[in-house]
């Protein structure tokens, strides 16, 4: 994988103040691969996220995707070069319609294809109905889906996505799952996934880290994850 990578992070720093929060994390994601990060709620897997959106910026280290350093890109310069990010607890902009959210990230977006709306309501079918409704009126689990279909309205090449099934009815959980593994596995889609829930992180991932102590502790295939050891750093 060296040198190929979509998404190479080294030596990632990261810091609240004077709270070390991440203390060199390593990742290199090829294209194509569904990439889970695991590990004990507080570990700093947000925090991980964010860094590699420029949302917070690093204290050390490199964030370089497609072959390009975007270390001290701003975020939404890293979203129109193809990562597509959905932050934890599922942000929409609750006064606008379903309809709306989508416009206007496609607005912002590089492209600004029509059909790129289209096709996010392809993966989402459930939203169609839902178009006119304003996104606050919508179920936590629905409104997971407009987030996760506002990033593929910008076409990413890359979805990240921090924990999105968290607090969510299990038939939505279900959609999402089903929804990522078409995307990675038909469409080819490399995902950046931090994901809780264990199950579902062994159907869908290629790869996993699992980050402790501000660092990744644990890399390896799903296979390596059905092992004693590395639940054992899971368990809360
Ligand atoms: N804005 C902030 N200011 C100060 N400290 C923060 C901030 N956000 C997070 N932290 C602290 O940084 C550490 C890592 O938090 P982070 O949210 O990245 O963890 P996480 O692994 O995503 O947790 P969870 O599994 O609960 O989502 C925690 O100790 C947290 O309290
Ligand atoms: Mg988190």
């Amino acid at each position: 994988m060296s040198g190929e990578a979509l998404l190479k992070v080294s030596g990632l720093e990261a810091a609240y103040g004077r709270a070390r929060v991440l203390f060199g994390v390593d990742l290199e994601i090829p294209a194509g691969t569904l990439m889970c990060v695991m590990g004990r709620n507080g570990v700093g897997k947000t925090t991980l996220l964010n860094a590699i959106m420029g949302v917070l910026g690093p204290a050390a280290g490199s964030v370089v995707f497609d072959g390009a350093d975007v270390t001290r890109l701003p975020t939404h310069e890293r979203v129109r070069r193809g990562m597509g990010y959905v932050p934890q607890g599922h942000e929409t902009f609750p006064q606008l319609t379903v309809f709306e959210n989508l416009q206007v990230t496609l607005e912002a977006s590089r492209h600004r294809d029509r059909g790129a709306i289209e096709e996010a309501l392809e993966v989402f079918p459930r939203l169609k109905e839902l178009l006119g409704r304003r996104a606050g009126f919508l179920s936590g689990g629905q409104q997971q889906q407009l987030a996760i279909a506002r990033a593929l309205v910008t076409r990413p090449r890359m979805l990240i996505l921090d924990e999105p099934t968290e607090g969510i009815q299990p038939s939505i959980v279900a959609e999402i799952e089903a929804a990522v593994e078409r995307l990675n596995k038909e469409g080819g889609l490399a995902v950046l996934l931090v994901e809780q829930y264990l199950e579902l992180a062994l159907r869908l991932a290629d790869r996993f880290v699992i980050i402790e102590g501000g660092a990744v502790r644990h890399a390896g295939t799903a296979e390596d994850l059905r092992d004693e050891n590395v639940k054992r750093l899971l368990a809360v």
